[in-house]
């Protein structure tokens, strides 16, 4: 049983659902919303901020949930895969999936069903709430890594290339290699034209490349 001298409480809203809940302080933000809530689209991969699949959207920034205290986050917006798609939080752990039967995906989300972007799906809660982050990130001018020109990047008028994409989204892994159909989501998800895979692939095959990573 919990003693309540040593927790906190805290309000978390979860896919536009209030929760007020007391909490240990050294509980993360992962372990409350599958373990307290019952919230289970952020999955648990490595629980050390390695992988990516406990990704969500803090107050519309994406956030490592595993590294995240929850107590860190009182008052926070959460929005999770399911969110994105309108679910309600009551569906969290329905097993009949009505509610996202009924559910609107996002763009990104329908992307990923369009461009084949997943095989097993554990990572792909994660993926989508990172990839809508990224979008938002660019749109505000943010660069990476591998932004070439930093003025336009400040800008938002980035070119949203493949490269950029990798980069941004090289903390989430896919342990079953979506990767090459989940960079061509991401570019149909915002507004670019699908790649020329067969054309892509001939390059590539000519450079003696490994091909998309
Ligand atoms: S479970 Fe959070 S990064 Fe892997
Ligand atoms: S789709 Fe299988 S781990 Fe990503």
């Amino acid at each position: 049983m919990t003693d309540r001298s040593t927790t906190m409480t805290v309000t978390l809203t979860v896919d536009g659902r209030s929760h007020e809940i007391e909490v240990e302080p050294r509980t993360t933000l992962l372990d409350t919303l599958r373990e307290r809530l019952g919230v289970t689209s952020a999955k648990k991969g490595c629980d050390h901020g390695q992988c990516g699949s406990c990704t969500v959207l803090l107050d519309g920034r994406r956030h490592l949930t595993c590294l995240t205290l929850a107590v860190q986050q009182d008052d926070a917006e959460i929005t999770t895969a399911a969110g994105l798609a309108g679910v309600d939080a009551t569906a969290h752990g329905d097993p009949s999936l009505t509610a996202l039967d009924e559910a609107e995906l996002h763009p990104v989300q329908q992307a990923f069903v369009d461009r084949d972007a997943l095989q097993c799906g554990y990572c792909t809660p994660g993926q989508v709430c990172s990839a809508v982050g990224v979008l938002d990130e660019i749109a505000q001018g943010h660069a990476s890594h591998v932004t070439d020109d930093l003025e336009e990047g400040l800008d938002g008028g980035a070119p949203l290339t493949r490269d950029e994409i990798r980069e941004r989204m090289s903390g989430n892994l896919c342990r079953c290699g979506a990767y090459p159909n989940i960079v061509d989501a991401i570019c149909q998800a915002a507004g670019d034209p699908p790649p020329d895979r067969v054309a892509e692939a001939e390059i590539v095959s000519g450079a003696g490349d490994g091909g998309a990573r």
